[in-house]
């Protein structure tokens, strides 16, 4: 355990998200973990650790929890939200909900001091990245709470207006979708060019990965580690020639995000 434990928690919903927070939080030490989940092989490895119900009707009479960390899919948030109403008046709800607004959950929970927030998939081994946005409604100690609650799976950054939440699904919250498409069309390349398809699949994992953490441990900017891998008239160069056209990535690039970003505000409810 490092550092105070963490107050009492509710969690609603334990699948890839809300499982990779409860085991950063139980890690860190708890006083109290209280989950519903419906799925039982959901929260299986969290057993003697976390107190498990399936729906909300269940949970136990004198629980008072400091925060409740809604991680359900965002299209069940309408039926699901009001059982939770109760536990407005002490807590503060963190949403890590794409797409659902402060002011759509606020009313649903009928007032209440609600946290948005935009993780992703690098949380699952405490690599993440989470944009957080808080109401009108949160306290500083609440915010506190929700940033050392976030932090479990990672890095937390806060953001003032809400819609900047969308920019950050696109590029944080979807980011490692993009990443794993540069792996499989690297593997896919390297195997049209005659390399075996394993030694293919382990070089573009490997060089992704390694890569990932060369960025990380570096201080340099990315441009900088870039230029350190070209060559002047090298193969590296040439291939950045057809990477870097501006019909190529400079111009893919911002159109994804973009797209991305305007569905993002599409979904928003
Ligand atoms: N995965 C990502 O990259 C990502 C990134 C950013 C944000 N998010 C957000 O994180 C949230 C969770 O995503 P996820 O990928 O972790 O989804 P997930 O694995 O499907 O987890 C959702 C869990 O909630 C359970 N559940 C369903 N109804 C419930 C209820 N009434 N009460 C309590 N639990 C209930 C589900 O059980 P069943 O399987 O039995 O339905 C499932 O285990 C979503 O809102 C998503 O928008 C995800």
């Amino acid at each position: 355990m490092t550092g105070d434990p963490l107050p009492p928690v509710l969690l609603v919903g334990c699948g890839k998200m809300g499982g990779a927070l409860l085991k950063g939080w139980l890690a860190h030490g708890i006083l109290r973990a209280v989950v519903v989940e419906p799925a039982t092989v959901a929260t299986k490895e969290f057993a003697g650790r976390a107190e498990v119900v399936p729906d909300a009707e269940r949970l136990p009479a004198d629980f008072t929890p400091a925060a409740v960390i809604l991680a359900i899919k965002p299209q069940e948030m309408a039926n699901v939200l009001p059982a939770y109403a109760r536990f407005a008046k002490n807590a503060v709800f963190v949403s890590i909900m794409a797409g659902r607004t402060i002011s759509v959950m606020d009313a649903l929970l009928g007032g209440a001091s609600v946290v948005r927030a935009m993780p992703n998939t690098p949380a699952a081994i405490g690599q993440g990245f989470t944009v957080a946005v808080a109401g009108r409604a949160v306290s500083a100690d609440q915010k506190a709470l929700a940033d050392r609650l976030l932090a479990a799976t990672g890095e937390v950054a806060w953001v003032e207006g809400e819609s900047l939440l969308d920019p950050v699904t696109a590029v944080s919250g979807g980011g490692p979708a993009y990443v794993f498409l540069l792996a499989e069309l690297l593997e896919k390349a390297a195997v049209d060019q005659g390399v075996p398809q394993d030694l293919a699949r382990r070089m573009a994992r490997a060089t992704v990965a390694g890569s990932g953490a060369l960025l990380a441990a570096s201080p340099e900017d990315a441009g900088a580690l870039r230029q350190a891998v070209t060559s002047p008239k090298g193969t590296t160069e040439r291939a950045l020639a057809v990477l870097m056209d501006k019909e190529a990535w400079p111009k893919l690039v911002p159109e994804a995000i973009d797209a991305a970003t305007h569905r993002s505000r599409e979904l928003a409810s």
